[in-house]
């Protein structure tokens, strides 16, 4: 059976371009970058050509990159490192920001700093009236994510910043869901701090970076050596941070093309679903979403048993809802945006990459239906409904 991948903002293959470019490193190119000799000097230049190239597409210098290991730890250290050289204060993010921002924020109202959560109204959206509100004079930063993984509602961090920027407060955003999607220049975005990570745009696992704006009152989180100019120790991880590198570059040459081609298979997806399962609901922002993510809540089933019986057809998706001790959670973004926490429970995410096709949307939609129709049939959710 043919499969078809529909989970890409949960990771991406590799391409072979950057697998290609990689290999040499786990090979003859295995020298450590910080030693002096020729072996540690002949892989010190494609680091920094991989960091030229990741400041480049965020229109930063290459002083203000710092390789992490994805996407988690650039959030961890731009926040916990602001909040640790500061000693104290308050910090605003958003109830749906990734678990690496919000468990992040809430650890740190643990050890004495004060965290205020922004509501979002029904699209997901940050009201900058609302971050206005909340600013306080012992505001230290403000995160708020660029794209979000689980509905693709894309925030204005443009505007959310330059009010940040005028109360003379950091902001961080994390860019994972959008760098190499979305223009994501620091300057037009207005931010301090940018998190970004290889995985999402067809490059390694376990590979990140941070962006820092020069200035920024920022204590490392990773201590114990000289690498990345004291901001991070340890040694590189070369082989992936080359694929990095080489990952950014494909996807900026392709970027806007992609963005088109998504677009169309988005509009045949949610009319397809319409069209042809009644009591759907699609999440988000129709006219501020990233055109890879359809987030489908069908009424009347689990989320849980529309991924395994998609799975079972070769599809494979994400439900918008954790399962954690044995009990579905409703995701916290679908509860933050005023989703019913019952039909949330019934939530597919479908996520499509450069790679998709009209064809499997046309298969998806052939054989998703059934799935439901069967489905709520069975459902308990439906007898409740009948009562
Ligand atoms: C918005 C967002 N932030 C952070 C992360 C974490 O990134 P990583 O898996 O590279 O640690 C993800 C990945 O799912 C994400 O979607």
């Amino acid at each position: 059976m043919e499969r078809i991948y529909l989970d890409h903002n949960a990771t991406t293959p590799v391409r072979q371009e950057v697998r290609d470019k990689m290999l040499p490193f786990y090979g003859e190119l295995f020298g450590n970058p910080s030693s002096a000799h020729s072996f540690g000097q002949e892989v010190k230049v494609p680091l920094e050509e991989a960091r030229q190239r990741i400041a480049g597409q965020l229109g930063a210098s290459t002083a203000q990159i710092v390789f992490t290991s994805g996407g988690t730890e650039s959030d961890n250290y731009a926040i916990k490192g602001v909040a640790f050289a500061a000693e104290k204060g308050h910090i605003i993010t958003a109830l749906t920001e990734h678990p690496a921002v919000l468990q992040t924020v809430s650890w740190l109202a643990k050890k004495g700093f004060d965290a205020t959560y922004l509501e979002v109204d029904s699209k997901g959206l940050v009201d900058p009236d609302d971050l206005r509100k909340a600013l306080r004079p012992d505001t230290i930063l403000v995160s708020i994510m660029h794209v979000n993984n689980e509905v693709g509602t894309i925030q204005p961090i443009e505007e959310l910043g330059a009010i940040t920027r005028e109360a003379g407060v950091y902001f961080h955003t994390d860019a994972v869901q959008s760098f190499g999607k979305l223009p994501t220049n620091v300057d037009e975005l207005n931010v301090d701090l940018l998190s970004v990570a290889a995985h999402k745009i067809y490059g390694p696992k376990g590979v990140g970076a941070l962006y820092i704006r020069k200035g920024t009152r920022i204590d490392p989180l990773i201590i114990g050596g000289a690498q990345e100019k004291r901001r991070r120790s340890g040694t590189e991880n070369i082989a992936g941070i080359v694929g990095f590198g080489e990952a950014i570059v494909l996807a900026e040459a392709e970027r806007e093309e992609v963005y088109e081609r998504l677009t169309l298979l988005r509009q045949k997806l949610v009319q397809g679903i319409g069209e042809r399962i009644p009591e759907v609901v699609i999440n988000g922002d129709p006219e501020r979403n990233f055109p890879s993510t359809v987030s489908a809540s069908v009424s009347h089933v689990e989320g849980e048993s529309l991924l395994l019986s998609l799975d079972m057809e070769g599809i494979a998706v994400s439900t918008g809802s954790a399962c954690s001790s044995g009990s579905l959670e409703p995701s916290h973004v679908l509860v933050a945006m005023g989703i019913d926490t019952v039909l949330a429970q019934g939530t597919l995410r479908f996520s499509m990459g450069r790679g998709t096709t009209q064809a499997e949307i046309g298969y998806l939609l052939d054989v998703f239906p059934p799935i439901v129709e069967r489905l709520r049939k069975m459902s308990p959710l439906s007898a409740s409904k009948a009562c």
